[in-house]
């Protein structure tokens, strides 16, 4: 492994920080703290510009290389937010706050992300400019869809923009990625059926909800089975059933909520357009009416194929070719990043975490050994996309 003996330098400094936002976990879009630490560490690392508050909580940094100007502006993009998890760890720097916990290594994502600013407001070996993105609200709140909403892009000029969430399971100094779907479309839905309630006895006087929701839950999943490309991917889960509370009572309603998960969006169109004909068909058979509330969540995270080559040459400079996997599987989580990806091309890359507990688990803990690995990535995007 190359790292910039610089970066080794400051690595042990980095964990001190990824640390202190582990024992200082804040929700969504109530990175306060958090977003507070990495405006004021910005602005003392010599940052060309710091803007705070973008995407309520957002943080956005600008540096300039010391090359001549190639007029090439890349975007590096961390997010802030942990979990409602209450932490089962004994760490010296386990959460001071139960009920939050950095259970997803965004703490480690901050502090490495903070460290690739801080080396490259250093050094400055480099043309063009890096804008540095501390996103809140990942885990849900849609923190990136508002950043962009408020026009960061155009803003700040970027041109490409690029990802890394840590991965448990993975060793610590290899990368995994794919061009393409990378991470699912996550997708949700409530379903209320009405018929008519009554006595259990006298079922031939009711519209009975509860058996018209158990031939919807059996035919949702025929979205998979009979509609889907079996080369293409979809889930199509429910998770929660509500309806009655008797032994000897059918009820006047009946509640199904659950999540569709896609990797194209082709087949995120059929999927939803699917569930609607088969929940109003199906109920209008069995004589309920049916209400369908259908949410659509994070898109697709598609890696755009130039920027997925460009990342897979600068992870393998790093660790070499051996320890970056170019074709890892997608996953059917999703990731708050697909926005930016929507608007700009670029790549969402996975780095080892080593033998952790796995992502949002309450024995979880980001691995500090990995710091130098994501700071050198963060900075080698930098220094090779737009060398000085
Ligand atoms: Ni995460």
């Amino acid at each position: 492994m190359t790292i910039h003996p610089r970066i080794e330098a400051m690595s042990s400094e980095i964990a001190e920080w990824r640390r202190d936002f582990h024992r200082n976990p804040e929700l969504l879009f109530d990175v306060f703290r958090t977003a507070q630490v990495v405006a004021d560490k910005l602005k003392a690392f010599g940052c060309d510009e710091v803007v705070t508050g973008i995407g309520r909580t957002g943080v956005v940094a600008v540096i300039k290389g010391k090359g001549a100007p190639s007029g090439k502006v890349i975007g590096l993009r961390a997010d802030m937010d942990a979990l409602p998890i209450d932490e089962q760890t004994n760490l010296p720097y386990r959460s001071a706050t139960p009920g939050k916990m950095h259970a997803c290594g965004h703490d480690g994502h901050t502090a490495m992300l903070l460290g690739a600013a801080r080396y490259l407001a250093e050094t400055r070996n480099f043309s063009g400019t890096a804008v540095i993105i501390f996103q809140p609200a990942e885990e849900g709140g849609g923190g990136g869809r508002e950043m962009v909403k408020e026009g960061m892009m155009e803003r700040f000029g970027v041109q490409e923009v690029y990802g890394m969430h840590n991965m448990p399971g993975l060793p610590v100094g290899s990368f995994a990625v794919r061009p393409g779907a990378m991470m699912a479309a996550a997708d949700r839905f409530l379903i209320t059926l009405e018929g008519r309630g009554g006595h259990a006895a006298k079922p031939n006087d009711t519209i009975d909800p509860v058996v018209a929701s158990a031939q919807i839950i059996s035919a949702l999943q025929t979205i998979a089975s009979r509609n889907c490309d079996p080369l293409d991917s979809v889930v199509v889960s429910v998770t929660a059933v509500k309806a009655g509370e008797a032994f000897n009572v059918i009820p006047q309603t009946a509640e199904m909520k659950g999540t569709v998960r896609t990797l194209s969006k082709e087949m995120r169109d059929i999927a939803e357009e699917r569930l609607r004909a088969i929940v109003t068909g199906i109920a209008a058979a069995m004589g309920c009416k049916a209400e369908i509330e259908y949410e659509r969540g994070y898109p697709v995270t598609f890696n755009h194929a130039g920027q997925t080559d460009f990342a897979t040459r600068v992870a393998s400079s790093l660790v070499g070719a051996a320890n970056v996997d170019t074709s890892v599987p997608p996953t059917m989580g999703s990731e708050d990043f697909s926005f930016m990806l929507e608007e700009r091309p670029g790549s969402y890359i996975f780095m080892g975490n080593g033998d952790s507990a796995g992502l949002h688990h309450p024995a979880y803990d980001f691995n500090d050994k990995a710091i130098p690995v994501g700071v050198a990535y963060w900075a080698g995007l930098v220094e090779t996309a737009m060398p000085a």
